[in-house]
């Protein structure tokens, strides 16, 4: 077979997109209505710029730190995504990829594989919940992944149920079967091996929710889990911290964009927030979440870990958001493309093109170590940030 290493992200998304039916290329696109936050979330990273070195380069950089008190060979984590049906071996080969290169791993609720079977594979997996259900199932499925051995929680609240894409959403079928693939048999046709590696692993893609349920039953469709989530009314800060009470260990709370509710998640007790807009998936029109990143670091910083969650394709990039402030950041569309491109070998190529891009990029800036990068690496244009909240 080929050799199937990609050299950029980019390259392993145009494999992805070879490889997967349309609609399950157009579900791992997604941002809503025009997509201005998803395309600002890349574009902002664009328009920094770094400050070289020419002589005196450091022989050696050191990337290691610890993500809400586990270890991580260098400051990236995989952001928990419920994209199902892009790989057989989905999150398990995800959570092999992260535990090969010593990262760790966020887990969606919504995700194809089960919390257990996950968690065996990656020490280090933290599960994502929604506001979701009522307060005792919420309890519940944190005691399920309690007992399934994730270190830690993430909750995710930037989801504003906004279902319009001006390029079509994607069809999810409430179930893959015969009848729901027949009208998609062109576009499964055009990639026969998408369905070859499905059906040499004995199995076809399915859209049961697993980690939704407690009562170790039947898992629910993803329209079922979706609906009782979209039916839960949204939280107030005073039911986040009870949630995050429910818990004895690390809390992020995934999706500030805005200083003053850093404050509201820092007072809740939380032990990391994520400065997001859901890859562009929450309100269109928000920032990039680099741009609003060095207000909240500035307010917050010294208080909790900030990671940066949007927008990242390159190690450069990683090097920008910890110039800006970022503890660490969490990675969603890069991992998915690698995963899609060429399954748990695409995971760790990724994971290794970003190290090799830090690397070189800290190496021409002449830093040694990430706990030393500052802004005064970059070059910021005037008004890259929005004005500061009042
Ligand atoms: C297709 C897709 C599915 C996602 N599913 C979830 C999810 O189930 N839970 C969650 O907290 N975030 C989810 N996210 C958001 C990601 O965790 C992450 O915040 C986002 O992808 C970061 O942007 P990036 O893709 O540019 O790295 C999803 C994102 C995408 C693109």
């Amino acid at each position: 077979m080929a050799n199937q290493w990609f050299e950029t992200v980019a390259i392993a998304q145009e494999r992805a997109k070879k490889r997967i039916p349309k609609s399950v290329y157009g579900a791992l696109i997604a941002g809503a209505e025009a997509g201005l936050s998803m395309r600002d979330n890349t574009a902002a990273f664009d328009e920094l710029g770094f400050r070289p070195i020419t002589a005196g380069q450091p022989p050696e950089r050191r990337m290691e730190t610890t993500i809400m008190g586990e270890y991580a060979s260098m400051p990236v984590m995989i952001s928990p995504t419920g994209v199902q049906a892009v790989h057989p071996e989905g999150e398990v080969a995800v959570g092999r990829a992260a535990a090969a290169r010593g990262i760790p791993m966020g887990l969606s609720s919504f995700a194809s594989t089960p919390v257990e079977q996950v968690a065996e594979t990656c020490g280090s997996t933290f599960f994502q919940i929604y506001w979701a259900g009522d307060r005792d199932s919420m309890v519940a499925r944190m005691e399920r992944a309690k007992a399934a051995g994730v270190k830690g929680m993430i909750l995710t609240l930037d989801w504003s149920f906004s279902h319009g894409r001006d390029w079509g959403s994607p069809h999810i079928p409430q179930m893959f079967s015969i009848k729901e693939l027949l009208p998609h048999a062109s576009e499964t046709l055009m990639r026969p091996g998408y369905i070859l590696r499905w059906l040499r692993k004995g199995k076809i893609p399915t859209l049961g929710v697993p980690n939704f349920n407690t009562d170790g039953g039947k898992p629910p469709g993803f329209f079922e889990a979706y609906g009782t989530w979209m039916m839960t009314p949204p939280p107030t800060w005073e039911d986040v911290a009870w949630l995050r009470a429910q818990w004895d260990g690390p809390f992020m709370v995934k999706g500030i964009a805005r200083t003053d509710e850093a404050r509201r998640a820092v007072d809740a007790g939380v032990t990391a927030i994520s400065v997001s807009n859901h890859g562009g998936n929450n309100v269109d029109g928000m920032p990039a979440a680099i741009r609003t990143l060095p207000e909240i670091v500035g307010d917050v910083g010294d208080d909790v870990q900030v990671l940066l969650d949007g927008g990242i394709r390159r190690g450069s990039d990683v090097v920008k958001a910890l110039a800006l402030g970022a503890d660490a950041v969490l990675i969603g569309r890069a991992y998915l493309w690698g995963l899609a491109a060429n399954g748990q070998a695409g995971v760790e190529n990724v994971l290794d093109v970003i190290r090799m891009g830090m690397d070189a990029t800290m190496r021409g800036i002449g830093v040694a170590n990430i706990a030393d990068l500052s802004p005064a690496d970059l070059v910021v244009p005037d008004g890259f940030s929005p004005p500061a909240i009042s």
